[in-house]
């Protein structure tokens, strides 16, 4: 560097981006989650609500699912005695994201090995490349089975919901989207025209420099295949088409990490190879067992998948009338997205009441409320609980929960209010503090806050009136 060179701000005489009074770091590469950037969690959490006995089918709602991965965390952690019927609808506005969850469970249900099945599906969710066994399947068995649709459905309107359910045993899988995106799928099985392992190599590392980290780190950064340290990446030659849309963009942040959507505890706690501390190696056979879970799981018990392609304010129509034991929203009702009244207002009627399922649950997340309330109330309080409170005054919590007809749960039974916090108390032991170098070591910050709603007593007298419910726990 040249002993003259300043920064920018200071040449231009201005406040760098990294003070302005704008929340968040400054991001680089497209907004976009095709990895999720909150540990995964298990919606259902059979035991310490409905029980581990319960045998009365569930209907789950992820309305703004982002990847699968709550979808497989909450069904592989029903208990071995569980058989009733799941119906699970998954919903995201982006096309990007329906289409690649399509072909995630297309590969669990077409692939009949378990350990074949889990290995493609982790490395088309998280490996810049996949190998031609893996690439021969998505071409020659799933997209078959979408070329079929498309060809059906040539002379329909464009924008009209056209659906289509294929059947695997006493499962289901069916997909709802307009004429346009059906049309748009096969391209997500792919590779688009002139793109090499070479170019993909590129415009990922336009976006994704490997920093000074661990040496597992630089060598998922490097060479973008989610494998052990020793395992060598050489079979992995075919850029990964629901990755790569086109030959000159990286689709999603610099910083986003196959990591930060996993509990880092649960799979640091996974045996795997020889190599020491092998973070990225770890990940890797968790999600290989977690996935051969699931695949069994699939094969096995009955599952009716729906994934749909709307905004997650208009499911209320899409759904006609079906009620959920939970729904998840991700962040959506943060305020940069919905917000807490419209959330509420639009998903509160697809949740069952409690004079059918008292255990019904909605589970919101909030990544950016803290942030938000710091700034806006300038206020240095290290303690979030404080800034929480602050924050659903403003939005007036309470008054978007009635006029939804929910109410907040004031016990949580589905995920902690705060389950990425460590103990902040003046004397902390010796497990806080390694608890607390972990946090510092992930993506997350220790503010992200669940919140969990259920119907409210208005509600559950305006459904008696109308009468039908019945009681299952
Ligand atoms: C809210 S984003 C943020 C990332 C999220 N925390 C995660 O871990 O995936 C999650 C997903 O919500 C989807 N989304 C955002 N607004 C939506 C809306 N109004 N309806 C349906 N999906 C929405 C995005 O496309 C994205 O895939």
């Amino acid at each position: 560097m040249k002993r003259t060179w300043k920064p920018r701000w200071v040449v231009e005489n201005r406040t760098p981006t990294f003070i302005s009074p704008r929340p968040g770091h400054v991001k680089f590469g497209a907004v976009k989650y095709l990895w999720g950037n909150v540990p995964a969690i298990d919606v259902i959490q059979l035991g310490q609500n409905e029980g581990a006995e319960f045998q009365t089918p569930i209907n789950l709602l992820f309305a703004a699912s982002g990847d699968l991965r709550n979808i497989v965390l909450s069904v592989t952690s029903l208990p071995q005695s569980y058989r009733s019927p799941l119906s699970i609808v998954i919903n995201d506005c982006d096309i990007d994201i329906v289409a690649r969850n399509l072909i995630f469970l297309l590969i669990m249900f077409i692939e009949k090995d378990s350990n074949t099945a889990a290995e493609f599906m982790l490395h088309v969710w998280y490996s810049a490349l996949v190998t031609e066994a893996c690439y021969t399947l998505l071409q020659k068995k799933l997209k078959p089975l979408i070329e079929d649709v498309c060809n059906k459905i040539a002379g329909k309107p464009s924008r009209t919901l056209l659906g289509k359910t294929w059947h695997f045993g006493g499962s289901s899988l069916r997909l709802v989207l307009t004429r346009e995106a059906w049309i748009r799928l096969p391209s997500y099985f792919n590779v688009p025209n002139g793109m090499t392992k070479k170019k993909a190599h590129a415009v990922r590392q336009a976006v994704v420099n490997p920093p000074l980290a661990g040496l597992g780190m630089i060598k998922y950064r490097n060479c973008g295949v989610l494998l052990p340290f020793g395992q060598p990446c050489e079979a992995f030659v075919i850029p990964n088409p629901t990755v790569f849309n086109s030959c000159d963009e990286w689709p999603m942040m610099d910083s986003a990490d196959p990591s930060d959507g996993w509990s880092i505890k649960t799979f640091l706690a996974t045996k795997a190879g020889p190599a020491k501390k092998d973070m990225y190696g770890q990940l890797h056979h968790y999600l290989k067992r977690l996935f051969t879970k699931f695949h069994c799981y699939l094969h096995s018990k009955p599952v009716s998948f729906e994934l749909q392609h709307v905004y997650a304010q208009v499911l209320e129509e899409t759904l006609a009338g079906k009620k959920f034991d939970r729904i998840e929203i991700s962040n959506i009702c943060d305020s940069n997205y919905l917000g807490i009244d419209i959330t509420l207002r639009t998903l509160g009627p697809l949740l069952r009441s409690p004079s059918a399922n008292r255990h019904a649950t909605l589970i919101t997340t909030f990544l950016n409320a803290v942030p938000e309330a710091r700034m806006v109330f300038r206020m240095t309080e290290p303690f979030a609980a404080g800034l929480i409170t602050k924050y659903m005054d403003r939005y007036d919590f309470a008054h978007a929960a009635s006029s939804a007809g929910l109410k907040m749960k004031e016990e949580h039974t589905i995920i902690p209010a705060w389950p990425l916090r460590v103990n902040d108390s003046l004397h902390p032991a010796q497990k806080d503090r390694e608890d607390f170098k972990l946090l510092l070591g992930t993506a997350h910050i220790g503010h992200e806050r669940y919140m969990e709603w259920k119907v409210g007593a208005v509600r559950v007298a305006a459904d008696t009136q109308l009468g039908g419910s019945c009681i299952l726990s």
